[in-house]
């Protein structure tokens, strides 16, 4: 049994898909603690709402009882901890929800996890995991010459978003170096691909181009990120579950680092041969939408990950390239536009007000 907070999310969910139907572990149940803020969509995983392999708790993070509960009566072999506020731009309009979960939820989880690992018996004590998903952000911003973050980059963070994922990480660390809880922390690039909220840039694009909106591009275009497909992320997350070291620290990304421009004009092209309908409304081609906009406060430059302690020591590589991941992407979001329409529309919170009221703790 395994225990997932935030698996109602992007990373999450494709997560709880990819664990259920992976041979090697598709047999171990999975708990789903979730909070279902707007992030939050339950109809990402209508698959499996009813496998008995599943099951979902509408829940805080930052409930000790709650957790203290779950842990006792579930009793995880594992805890993977993906709960989280993600996005930087609203980082900056209200940073308090981030501090609060960011934070302090990951605090409760820490001293929760503790409790319960104390009162393991000593060989499922010997085996338990604690899980944090954290994110390459920590490390600040790079120039165009500097060599990719490394797992002993200083930390750097800029944002709201990132500072409080960088306390988080500390947290996690100091639990396991003052109590000796068995901890293990991942720091991954952006993440793209199906289910993503359509607030981040890529889910963004393709769902505004598609509607013919102007597609915004902050300041010059150029801040460049290292873009990993997420079922590559959720792979990662399974080889540093099986093998990975307590204590130690792995950087996650795809060596492909992008300018955002070149992003969205990838996207653009792919939805120039699969939608023309919708590039002859934009005047021909989808890149006509392109809109320069006003920069983000305190906008990195740029972030690149070394993943070569991951490969070297796990033997973990990314299966897709950008070419193949993206092309994935725009096909499943192309496939799934009532999905994009129920989350802009608010639709999917009915239904989760209708499934589960509110009955969150
Ligand atoms: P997301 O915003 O899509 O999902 C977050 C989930 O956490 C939602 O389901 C939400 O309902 C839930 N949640 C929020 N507050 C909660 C609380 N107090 N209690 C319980 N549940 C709560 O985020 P994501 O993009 O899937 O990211 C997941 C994790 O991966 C985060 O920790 C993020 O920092 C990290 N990460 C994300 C990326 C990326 O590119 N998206 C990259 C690296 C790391
Ligand atoms: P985002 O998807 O928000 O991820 P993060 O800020 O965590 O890297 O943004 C990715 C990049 O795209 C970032 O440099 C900001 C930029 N961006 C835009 O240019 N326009 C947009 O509308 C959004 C949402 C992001």
């Amino acid at each position: 049994m395994i225990l997932i907070t935030g698996g109602a999310g992007f990373i999450g969910s494709n997560f709880v898909l990819d664990w259920l139907s992976d041979p090697k572990h598709g047999q171990e149940p999975v708990i789903n603690l979730d909070l279902l803020t707007y992030a939050g969509n339950t109809e990402n995983l209508s698959s499996i709402a009813n496998d008995p392999r599943y099951q979902f708790i509408h829940g805080d993070i930052r409930n000790p009882e709650l957790i203290e509960a779950l842990l006792a009566k579930h009793r995880p072999r594992t805890v993977v901890h993906f709960a989280a506020e993600s996005h930087v731009d609203r980082s900056i309009h209200g940073p308090g929800e981030f501090i609060s979960t960011n934070i302090q939820g990951t605090f409760n989880l820490l001293q929760c996890s503790l409790a319960y690992w104390k009162r393991l018996p000593a060989d499922q004590a010997k085996d338990f995991r604690f899980l944090h998903v954290s994110t390459d952000e920590v490390y600040g911003s790079l120039g165009a010459k500097d060599p990719a973050f490394t797992e002993t980059t200083p930390y750097q963070p800029n944002s709201p978003y990132s500072a409080s994922k960088a306390a988080s990480d500390h947290l996690v660390r100091a639990w396991h170096h003052t109590y000796g809880l068995p901890v293990l922390t991942t720091n991954c690039s952006n993440n793209y691909g199906p289910f993503q909220f359509p607030e981040k840039l890529i889910p963004l694009v393709i769902a505004n181009a598609l509607a013919g909106k102007p597609l915004p591009i902050y300041g010059d275009g150029m801040n460049v990120r290292d873009w990993l497909f997420v079922g590559d992320h959720c792979s990662a997350i399974r080889a540093v579950l099986a093998q990975g070291v307590p204590g130690e620290v792995y950087n996650i990304g795809g060596w492909n680092e992008m300018p955002n421009l070149v992003i969205v004009k990838t996207i653009c092209a792919l939805l120039d041969e699969r939608s023309p309908e919708t590039a002859k409304r934009a005047g021909g081609k989808h890149e006509s939408l392109i809109q320069s906009v006003k920069d983000r406060p305190g906008h990195d430059r740029r972030y690149a990950i070394n993943a070569e302690k991951i490969n070297q020591a796990l033997g973990w590589k990314p299966s897709e390239t950008f070419a193949s991941g993206i092309a994935k992407t725009v096909d499943w979001y192309l496939a799934n536009q009532d999905w994009v329409r129920r989350v802009q529309s608010g639709a999917y919170r009915d239904w989760i007000q209708k499934q589960y009221g509110n009955t969150a703790s």
